[in-house]
């Protein structure tokens, strides 16, 4: 069982899959390299895109049905990737305005923005945890400021969030730069997920690739934390965090 946390590949909601010919061909994809399950994460509150959970419910009902139609085994569930915002934490609350990962009220996918961290993010993780949610912030090694500062990141860690990076991250295809400090993120142990994040067939799933890469190149122990850290997210339940430790300040990862 390998499932995929955060990905795009419901058609026609964001800047992910835009036809259900898209999305059939990256679920085709998903399959080829052994993923079961998948997250839908459509973005959410960005600025550019907004769906609310029925959209996306509606979507995964039709896209579960158009593979099962095609035989290809594998299961989408919901979930949404939110742009953090003030009023996160009462909106969770409410019927119908957020989804938590695959509905399970307990881990809500998070985009920060890229170039600065909201002053309100300390605050607003506490109150979600304080509610039983826990915070997975999405693609971290792209986040501006960590990359200048990796403490920040370490501190939030420490602070009960957890951390996504993106496949091709680990893998390499974004660069040497991205992957050296995705996989110092790693080597601290300041990541909980891989997922690939993957839109189109430009950046496609790449998960398993990047397993192997961790296999091979730190331990199988350590992919399998991985590959078991998001099977627990699909089913919402919690799991013990290996302790993270700081990445080095001195040196200059951009
Ligand atoms: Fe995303």
């Amino acid at each position: 069982m390998k499932v995929d946390i955060h990905s795009h590949l419901l058609f026609d909601l964001d800047d992910g899959a835009a036809t259900p010919y898209d999305t059939i061909t990256l679920a085709k994809k998903a399959v080829e390299l052994g993923i079961t399950h998948v997250i839908a994460t459509p973005h959410h509150k960005n600025g550019m895109y907004s769906n609310p959970p029925d959209t996306i419910r509606k979507r995964v009902f039709e896209v579960n049905k158009l593979l099962q139609n095609m035989n290809i085994p594998l299961k989408v569930f919901p979930g949404m990737e939110i742009k953090l915002y003030g009023d996160l934490v009462t909106d969770l609350e409410k019927e119908n305005e957020l989804l938590t990962l695959n509905n399970t009220k307990k881990y809500v996918l998070i985009e920060l923005p890229q170039s600065h961290i909201p002053h309100y993010t300390e605050e607003i993780f506490f109150h979600l945890q304080l509610k039983g949610y826990i915070p997975i912030l999405s693609h971290v090694e792209r986040n501006k400021v960590f990359q200048k500062d990796p403490e920040r990141l370490y501190n939030l860690v420490q602070k009960g969030a957890l951390t996504q990076v993106t496949a091709g991250s680990i893998i390499g295809t974004f660069g040497y730069k991205v992957q050296k400090f995705t996989l110092a993120l790693v080597r601290h142990q300041l990541v909980h997920f891989i997922a690939s994040d993957a839109h189109n067939e430009n950046r496609s799933f790449q998960l398993p690739l990047a397993y192997q890469f961790i296999e091979t190149n730190f331990s199988s122990k350590l992919s399998n934390y991985f590959i078991k850290n998001s099977i627990h997210v699909l089913y919402g339940v919690e799991f013990p965090i290996l302790d993270a430790s700081k990445v080095e300040r001195k040196k200059k990862w951009f």
